[in-house]
């Protein structure tokens, strides 16, 4: 066993999130000038930004338990000071064992001394190997986890295919991708490289960036003859969390792949269209506007939530007093109201920004929709975003006519 009271040798404190108290560098120390990024200057990493996602994460591995009501093992192979696999181990019920790992001496350490410090030597395991080199050493049948978090700098796709092998059947894999700049479409060329789709900036590229993760993590899992259902997605700050389950078989790989597809999208009138298909090259023509449109994918074209499995996690936000609760809990119910709507969002300032008009609120417009008998919620994406089954065309006249009705 490797000693764990061995020097810290830079500026630490401690600090308490959910139950865990847990040392992590002091941020403050590491900071030379305001724009400096302290998290990653610090020599191990920790966030405390990412607070309302590992809240998330708990909730959800909580909401997981639950649902398959037996003891589980948890893998979290990019651990940084161990705070969300320690975390895991603390606060959610009937969990076996956690194994926390990191590439980093220093983190594998701290995180280490975390785990002493909350009394987890029991239940909880550090490692200090490369995460792909980890998960393929449990890669065998009956040595799988039944959840593994991956949560990296950037993007995840380097360590998918080793996760997918080292999940057992039915387990849980939640992925955190940061790179939005390529998953937004600023930086085409990389998504096209590390998620085989193409970006496009649209006001929903948010929602893309969810469903290029999404499909890339299909299109790997359907490699082994695994197909997945995306039972939690979102998106805050500066990254985007999926979470699916895997289900073995050939057959549930290729249902997979048959939610596989291109979101079209025209810049002239807002008009989208989804095409379900993957090898198909068409040029497709606005049917609104008659422009060429432009596209995105190949996607996920399918569900991003499971609405029964929001409501578990619901409740189990009721009973957890986390300190992001109340957020959370909005988060929760915007997300499993746009559960079952279709793809893509349309952006209220957008709109009004092309017909030079003020914005109006987002819930009246949602109201008149439904009055004219169209299905439409808010999203958790953009507080000035509707889902709705509406044409463009249609919203943009609803908004227009809003405006002359208050004149
Ligand atoms: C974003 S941080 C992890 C944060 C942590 N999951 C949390 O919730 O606070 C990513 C971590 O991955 C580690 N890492 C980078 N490449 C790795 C690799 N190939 N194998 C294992 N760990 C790696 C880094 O040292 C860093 O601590
Ligand atoms: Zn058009």
């Amino acid at each position: 066993m490797k000693k764990t009271n061995a020097n810290i040798d830079f500026p630490t404190e401690t600090i308490q999130e959910g139950k865990a108290k847990i040392l992590v560098p002091k941020l403050k120390a590491f900071t030379k000038q305001p724009s400096d990024y302290a998290p990653s200057k610090a020599p191990v990493f920790y966030n405390p930004v990412m607070e309302l996602n590992r809240d998330i994460a708990v909730l959800a591995l909580q909401a997981y338990q639950r649902i398959v009501d037996r003891e589980i093992s948890v893998c979290e192979p990019l651990t940084g000071c161990g705070i969300r696999g320690i975390r895991f181990a603390t606060e959610v019920k009937g969990i076996k064992k956690v194994m926390i790992n990191d590439i980093s001496d220093k983190a594998a350490q701290l995180a280490r001394i975390n785990v002493q410090r909350n009394k987890l030597d029991e239940r909880v395991t550090v490692k200090n190997k490369d995460a792909n080199l980890l998960l393929a050493h449990y890669s065998a049948p009956h040595k799988r986890f039944d959840a593994i978090d991956i949560d990296p700098f950037g993007s995840p796709t380097p360590y998918i295919d080793s996760a997918i092998r080292a999940l057992r059947n039915n387990g849980l894999l939640a992925l955190t991708a940061t790179d939005m700049a390529p998953l937004c479409g600023v930086h085409p060329k990389a998504c096209i490289r590390k998620y085989g789709g193409k970006p496009l900036r649209t006001e929903y590229c948010h929602e893309l960036a969810i469903r290029l993760l999404t499909g890339c993590l299909a299109m790997i899992a359907a490699k082994h003859d695994i197909g997945i259902h995306v039972i939690f997605s979102h998106s805050a700050n500066h990254y985007i969390r999926v979470y699916a389950t895997i289900n073995y078989g050939a057959k549930k790989a290729d249902e997979s792949i048959g939610k596989m597809g291109y979101i079209l999208h025209c810049f002239k009138c807002f008009h989208r269209k989804t095409a379900n298909e993957l090898f198909k090259t068409d040029q497709h023509r606005c049917s609104e506007c008659g422009s060429k449109m432009n596209f995105a994918g190949p996607l996920w074209l399918g569900k991003l939530a499971d609405q029964q499995f929001c409501k578990t996690m619901k409740s189990e936000a009721k009973r957890k007093a986390l300190k992001t609760g109340e957020k959370t809990v909005k988060i929760l119910n915007l997300i499993s109201e746009e559960a079952d709507a279709p793809p893509t969002y349309y952006v209220l300032d957008k709109i009004c920004d092309r017909m030079a008009l003020p914005v109006p609120s987002t819930e009246k417009i949602i109201r008149a929709l439904k009055e004219r008998g169209f299905k439409a919620t808010a999203t958790h994406f953009n507080p000035k975003g509707i889902r709705t089954g509406a044409d463009a065309s249609v919203l943009t006249s609803i908004v227009k006519e809003f405006f002359e009705k208050v004149k």
